[in-house]
């Protein structure tokens, strides 16, 4: 009787809105704030817009914290729409375990989840829509011992713990350094950035109070960690290019910190097309229309001075947000 209930509400709510959807998808990011999940969101809508011109009519619900790590909000936001009975779930996973259960219990009532971004530890997903993040801290790798000629010592920034994505990234870039560069010493690698560019300034300024007197490198693996690392070099009056920092993501902070030469390199992805990929496959898989890749791969690129204002480099650190999102 509740299911019912629940779904006439449901039902009501959207053809009060002018036209009932076909379908009602919650995206649920890690979080709100950081750019990139401006991007993610503002692909989602581009798709939304696209079925709507083909005549298919979409709801898009988009719900999450504004700050990383909020794993019960997170958790309790899955439950919540399973118990609305939404169409399907798209899901950033703030933690790889604990998002396992609730998502679980989605696929048991039929109602289907596309993970984007970070892994989750379950196959009882339709798709996983995110880069290579192995590759990519392979490729922070590459370009940092580039920029140190293969030799100096180093320090790794991690972000959160059971952030599979950016544990991927760590990974590989400490198994590309010590493959490729035996000479480069890593001096830490056991401290984490938290949820926000704050969290992340503090621990940063820590580690630059330590080791920054005879460091050359650093590798700060996600947004908010890349920020306060930027911050805390320029007040240890250790930025422009003195020590080399290798950060991801972008923003408009990030951007300028490369042109000017605070950075020296940012592995960015395509968060814009992730959004827009996700909801197109979660679509795809509702109407029955062909079958869903697992593993769906985004793309990612290492942007430097040099390329910064390339047009492929150009789309992917300055996705059409604005145009999406009012
Ligand atoms: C950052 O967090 C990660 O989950 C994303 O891939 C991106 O690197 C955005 O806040």
């Amino acid at each position: 009787m509740r299911k019912i209930m629940v779904s006439l509400a449901l039902l009501v709510a959207t053809i009060a809105a002018g036209y009932a959807d076909d379908y009602t998808i919650a995206i649920l990011p890690k979080a709100t704030s950081p750019d990139y999940w401006k991007a993610v969101h503002a692909g989602a809508v581009k798709a939304q817009r696209e079925l709507e011109s083909s005549g298919t009519h979409v709801g898009l619900i988009w719900k999450g914290p504004s700050k990383d790590g909020e794993r019960d909000a997170q958790i309790k936001e899955v439950e919540d729409f399973v118990g609305q009975h939404v169409s399907g779930i798209i899901l950033a996973p703030v933690d790889s375990k604990a998002l396992v259960p609730p998502v679980e219990d989605a696929a048991d009532v039929d109602i289907p989840v596309v993970v984007i971004d970070s892994p989750l530890e379950t196959n009882a997903i339709v798709s996983l829509v995110a880069p290579n993040n192995y590759d990519c801290g392979k490729n922070a790798a590459l370009c940092l011992g580039e920029l140190l000629d293969g030799k100096g010592k180093v320090l790794l920034l991690r972000t959160m713990e059971r952030y599979a994505n950016t544990e991927a990234r760590e990974l590989g870039f400490l198994e590309c350094l010590k493959q490729r560069y035996p000479d480069i010493k890593v001096v830490s690698s056991d401290q984490r950035a938290g949820p926000t560019e704050e969290s992340a300034y503090t621990a940063s300024a820590k580690l630059l109070d330590r080791f920054g007197k005879d460091l050359q490198g650093v590798f700060t693996p996600n947004e908010a960690s890349t920020a306060g690392m930027d911050r805390a070099l320029k007040d240890a009056g250790l930025a422009e290019g003195k020590i080399k920092h290798v950060g991801f993501d972008s923003s408009d902070q990030l951007v300028n910190a490369l042109r000017v030469g605070d950075i020296q390199g940012l592995v960015v992805q395509d968060p814009f097309q992730m959004g827009y990929l996700s909801v197109k496959t979660m679509v795809q898989h509702l109407t029955g229309k062909g079958s869903v890749p697992k593993k769906i791969d985004t793309s990612s690129q290492l942007v430097t001075s040099d390329n910064l204002d390339d047009p492929k480099c150009k789309n992917l650190i300055h996705p059409p947000v604005s145009q999406y999102l009012n």
